[in-house]
């Protein structure tokens, strides 16, 4: 199949209390796994079908975006995540204080970003592969940064299904702790990735 479900780097419930089991498996083994299902249904006739994901995304438009696009934004939010983060890798904290004042001024305007962002969508941090200038990007519905020729750093889903069991209306909580569990060394990895572009 063109487009992977991939497996999970952590235990469905190594994340609690800040997301439950409950919630994981929802979101990982339904929602997920139906994107990527229904992507790959889509693009089995179509000339899409030998391609990889993020050529999918960034060049579809209509139902298969939606569903191809949400199956990249699972597999990149799931990838953000862990249970014990560790700190920001010093390129990574250097290059955030030059862009955004420092690397606390980075996450609060991020944080508040995702909490302010209206409605099921996205909150991204995304870099422009060609100035290398970052911006934080809240998206709707299946959006992504791909669409606009940006590479993606890091990403949180304010979809209610990612925190309603465990949170309810409190999405401000559970961004509060999403910002305490980013794995940012697979940010830091975006981030390098990036920077190698048309160098
Ligand atoms: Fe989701």
């Amino acid at each position: 199949m063109a487009i992977p479900f991939p497996k999970l780097k952590y235990s469905l419930s190594a994340l609690e209390p800040f997301i439950s089991e409950r919630t994981m498996d929802f979101h990982y083994n339904r929602h997920f796994l139906t994107y990527v299902n229904t992507a790959n249904a889509l693009i089995s006739q179509t000339s899409y079908h030998d391609k990889n994901l993020r050529g999918i995304v960034s060049t579809s438009v209509g139902p298969i975006y939606n569903n191809a696009a949400q199956a990249f934004n699972h597999e990149f939010y799931f990838n953000c995540l862990i249970a014990e983060p560790p700190l920001i890798p010093s390129r990574l904290s250097e290059e955030l204080a030059r862009q955004f004042g420092s690397a606390d001024a980075f996450l609060k305007s991020f944080q508040e970003s995702a909490i302010g962002n209206f409605g099921a969508g996205w909150t991204w941090l995304a870099m422009d592969p060609v100035t290398k200038k970052m911006e934080i990007k809240n998206t709707t519905n299946a959006g992504n940064p791909l669409s606009d020729g940006l590479s993606p750093l890091l990403c949180i889903d304010v979809w209610e299904h990612a925190y309603y069991l465990d949170y309810q209306n409190r999405r401000k909580d559970y961004v509060i702790g999403f910002m305490n569990h980013i794995d940012w060394n697979f940010v830091a990895r975006q981030f390098d990735e990036c920077m190698s572009l048309f160098r």
